[in-house]
């Protein structure tokens, strides 16, 4: 079974079509690329998979069941977890807090009930606490664990803002351009921390990337949007020879 299959998918602004009729399906434990020019609906793709638009028309199956009409927060305990085109981290809060933060929608209790500090909740925050250390020395990210995440570097902020959708321990995560404005390094980088989370962490992953040197190399298959509409499918060596991507999207790259 796919672990998620997105069928008929139309979502319209008023007389803007940002989505038209998209189909497409990822397998359990694939990275998936969704690639396009500016403005073909990648990112509103991903907004009607987190529950932040609700599309005009179609269904979106996860695990088999329609997630359409749910609450972001939800979708998100269900196992869809998000980063964003721009950043969304606190920037005066340091990375353990905004780590913790993304980890308290695991937490029954709530971290502002009452009994946040009693019994089974300060047990979960305990683990809480484990799990965000985990997930920081993984991404390695020890030693700006107490830095306020303002005061970081763009690309590690990038870094931090993974670590935050990995703390809700996602089936599919989400990665809106995580290597937009990325120099070399930082590139190669992320792209290493992607194959390593969907490798050592068995995660599957949705990818909206522009940099073709990283999306060729790591994933193992290719949405091509473009004008809201799929114009191609494939691995990612058949859709650098598709000729309708090239002419939409691949040859401007040079
Ligand atoms: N909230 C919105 N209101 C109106 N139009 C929107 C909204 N979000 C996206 N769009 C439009 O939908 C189209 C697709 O945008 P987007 O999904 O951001 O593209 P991409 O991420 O591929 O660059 C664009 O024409 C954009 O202007
Ligand atoms: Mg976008």
């Amino acid at each position: 079974m796919d672990l998620l299959e997105i069928r008929q998918l139309s979502l319209n602004f008023g007389g803007i079509v940002a989505l038209r009729n998209v189909h497409m399906t990822v397998k359990k434990g694939q990275i998936h690329a969704i690639i396009g020019p500016n403005g073909a609906g990648k990112t509103s793709l991903f907004n009607c998979l987190s529950g932040v638009y609700v599309p005009t028309e179609g269904d979106i199956l996860f695990e088999g069941k329609s997630i359409i009409g749910l609450k972001p927060h939800k979708i998100a305990r269900l196992g869809i977890a998000r980063t964003f085109q721009n950043i969304e981290l606190f920037a005066n809060m340091n990375v353990i807090d905004n780590l913790l933060l993304g980890r308290h929608i695991h937490m029954d209790s709530g971290p502002f009930s009452g009994s946040f500090f009693y019994g089974k909740a300060l047990r979960e925050e305990v683990g809480n606490r484990l799990k965000v250390e985990e997930i920081i020395d993984f991404l390695e990210i020890e030693k700006v664990r107490k830095q306020l995440v303002g005061s970081l570097p763009y690309g590690i902020q990038k870094r931090v803002e993974l670590g935050r959708a990995l703390t809700m321990d996602p089936k599919i995560l989400l990665l809106d351009e995580p290597a937009a404005g990325m120099n070399v390094e930082e590139t190669e980088d992320i792209a290493r921390f992607v194959l390593d989370i969907n490798e050592e962490l068995g995660m599957t992953i949705i990818l909206v990337e522009h940099d073709m040197g990283v999306v060729m190399d790591i994933v193992d298959e290719i949405t091509v949007l473009d004008f809201g509409s799929k114009i191609a499918g494939g691995n990612p060596r058949e859709i650098q020879a598709n000729q309708k991507v090239i002419e939409a999207y691949l040859g401007q790259e040079d």
